[in-house]
């Protein structure tokens, strides 16, 4: 089994460790580890440009091999150095990122999340495990047990980090009246998306309760200190988690409390798909469990949870089905590319992160939410 120390090895030539191993071994899982992204790559640009396979077969492929990877070969989904080490940034290549996802139709994301009244969509795992019977119902599960597990209260001042297109902020004020929040997202598509609803009267979004804030991560301030902080799926995009910390910390009033919820793995080290990071999202990190939060001068853990994977890959399926049943209008949308070439870019995307999230029974890749109190 080859775990972290022999990954730091394998891609940091420099490490003392590395220096120390045999060069035959160094060399030999540098290979491994080219050629294993390299296949994947060349057959998932064959499917993208054209290729016919049914889902079957691209099921079963990675239904074999993935589970091989994570109990095995994990070093083998440590395609690129920069996972090991935190970037520059905050926030990694956040326009290029925009660019490629977030900022595509907001039509798309409506019809594949799904939209009602109340649920606005959500990008983000269901929790079924609660019973759900259908994509609603886990969204609003999953957003009732963040309010549990975040200790949010009527009356708290919260700022929404990555809000989405603000399902999770819409609920909130929904539920808590006199609750107020901020909610910061650099997608231009997603906040016309909250402007929009702001305009609807029976929308929870009204101008005194709920502010959007349209920025980076990476440049944002906030004068204002809040109750409660949440952060719901964007520390994937998040390359500096020490340093990211301490900005948090400073927009959280003395006693205030920030909750985190992150796609992670089991595995001791950092992860990435490398067809998710070139063409859905780039230059994200699948944190380990084991890693996150980092150790830190600002807060304390008060909790922990890792929810099983099988929870994210019924939503995947959910907005595979939603995706699937809507191409006569998806495919009037603009993507910037021919739609043949984008169905097929995203039916991937869906499929393979359904298999991720699948394998193992879902106890290796899943999602990590943690409760920070700041230290006095
Ligand atoms: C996976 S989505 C999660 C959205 C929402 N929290 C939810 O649960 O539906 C990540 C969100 O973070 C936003 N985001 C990503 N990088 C960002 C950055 N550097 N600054 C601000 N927002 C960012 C994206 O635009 C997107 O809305």
């Amino acid at each position: 089994m080859t775990f972290i120390s022999d990954i730091n090895d394998i891609d940091n030539p420099v490490s003392e460790t590395a220096l120390s191993q045999p060069k035959s071994i160094y060399q030999t899982h540098r290979f491994a580890i080219k050629l294993f992204n390299a296949i994947q790559m060349v057959g998932c640009e064959a499917y993208i440009n054209g290729l016919e396979l049914p889902d079957s077969v691209i099921r079963s492929i990675l239904n074999t091999f993935i589970p091989i990877c994570y109990q095995r070969y994990p070093f083998l989904l440590v395609p690129y150095e920069w996972l090991l080490y935190e970037s520059e940034d905050l926030a990694e290549s956040s326009e290029r990122l925009m660019r490629v996802q977030y900022d595509l139709p907001k039509e798309l994301f409506k019809v594949m999340l799904g939209e009602g009244q109340l649920m606005y969509p959500k990008y983000t795992m269901g929790l079924w495990e609660k019973g759900a019977k259908n994509l609603e119902q886990a969204q609003i599960d999953k957003i009732e047990d963040v309010i549990e597990k975040a200790q949010i209260q009527d009356g708290d001042e919260i700022l929404d980090l990555g809000c989405g297109f603000g399902c999770a902020s819409h609920y909130i004020l929904a539920k808590f009246p006199n609750c107020k929040l901020t909610a910061l997202n650099l997608s231009k598509e997603h906040c016309d998306y909250m402007r929009q609803k702001m305009q609807e009267p029976e929308s929870y979004f009204k101008p005194d309760r709920f502010t959007i804030c349209e920025e980076d991560f990476n440049k944002a301030n906030f004068e204002q200190k809040f109750d409660k902080i949440i952060a719901i799926g964007l520390f994937e995009h998040i390359g500096n988690f020490f340093e990211s910390l301490k900005k948090v910390s400073s927009f959280l009033k003395p006693e205030g409390k920030l909750f985190i919820h992150i796609i992670s793995s089991k595995l001791p080290h950092t992860i990435m798909f490398v067809y998710l990071e070139k063409y859905i999202f780039p230059r994200a990190r699948g944190w380990s469990y084991h890693q996150v939060p980092p150790a830190n001068s600002e807060f304390v853990t008060l909790d922990k949870w890792f929810i099983n994977g099988s929870n994210y890959a019924k939503t995947l399926t959910a907005w595979l089905e939603n995706f699937d049943a809507n191409q006569e209008y998806l495919k009037t949308l603009d993507y910037g590319m021919d739609y043949p070439k984008f169905r097929r870019i995203w039916r991937l995307y869906l499929i393979l992160c359904i298999a991720v999230f699948e394998a193992c029974e879902g106890e290796v890749l899943g999602n990590t939410q943690f409760l920070l109190s700041k230290k006095v």
